[in-house]
């Protein structure tokens, strides 16, 4: 399946030289939905078959995270942007393609040394999922690998990342 052709391009979005790579369109299609969260799931279970956690980043990641770890019969665990969170959380400064924010995940959300997964929407500096990485390490748990719908390869998200397989499925 074409899945770039689901995904549409918005211009100057939210700023002026960002073209926004819009997933909407992508989970309006009910065939394009189920084919991308099912290869999605396959692609993460031949990276790690007995996943403990999926953690997804505010919002988008919450769209295909929780869907990834229902099919693996895995944990979610969201990733929350500041201030959202009602539990005690470790937090981690991060700069986005277009600013810079802050990132929250409850201290008790994981048992350390569990298998963790990253699930979001696209990669692109690679600044929201390195600053997620460094909430696994706080918790110590194990983080074995990265899942993305899109990579914008140009901003070289991944030389960011730690060692360990990341998956895309469309790239720009
Ligand atoms: C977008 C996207 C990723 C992040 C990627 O989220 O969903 O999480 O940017 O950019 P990076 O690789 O440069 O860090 P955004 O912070 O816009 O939040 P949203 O999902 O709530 O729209
Ligand atoms: N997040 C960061 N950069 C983005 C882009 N170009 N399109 C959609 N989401 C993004």
């Amino acid at each position: 399946m074409d899945l770039k052709s689901l995904i549409r391009d918005i211009p100057d979005f939210p700023k002026p030289g960002i073209l926004f790579r819009d997933v909407t369109t992508l989970l309006s299609d009910p065939v394009g939905l189920r084919y991308t969260i099912d290869l999605l799931a396959q692609k993460c279970s031949e990276i790690e078959l007995e996943v403990d956690y999926i953690i997804g980043m505010e919002s988008r990641g919450f769209i295909f995270g929780a869907p990834v770890a229902y099919k693996l019969g895995a944990g979610f665990i969201p990733v929350r942007k500041k201030g959202k969170l009602p539990a005690a959380v470790h937090a981690i400064e991060y700069q986005l393609e277009y600013g810079i924010d802050t990132l929250e995940v409850h201290q008790d959300a994981l048992v350390p040394g569990s298998k963790v997964l990253i699930v979001d929407d696209l990669i692109a500096t690679g600044g929201t999922a390195e600053a997620t990485a460094k909430l696994v390490q706080k918790i110590e748990c194990e983080l074995v690998g990265f899942g993305f719908i899109i990579e914008l390869r140009d901003l070289q998200g991944r030389k960011h990342l730690p060692d360990v397989p990341i998956i895309s499925l469309v790239e720009y």
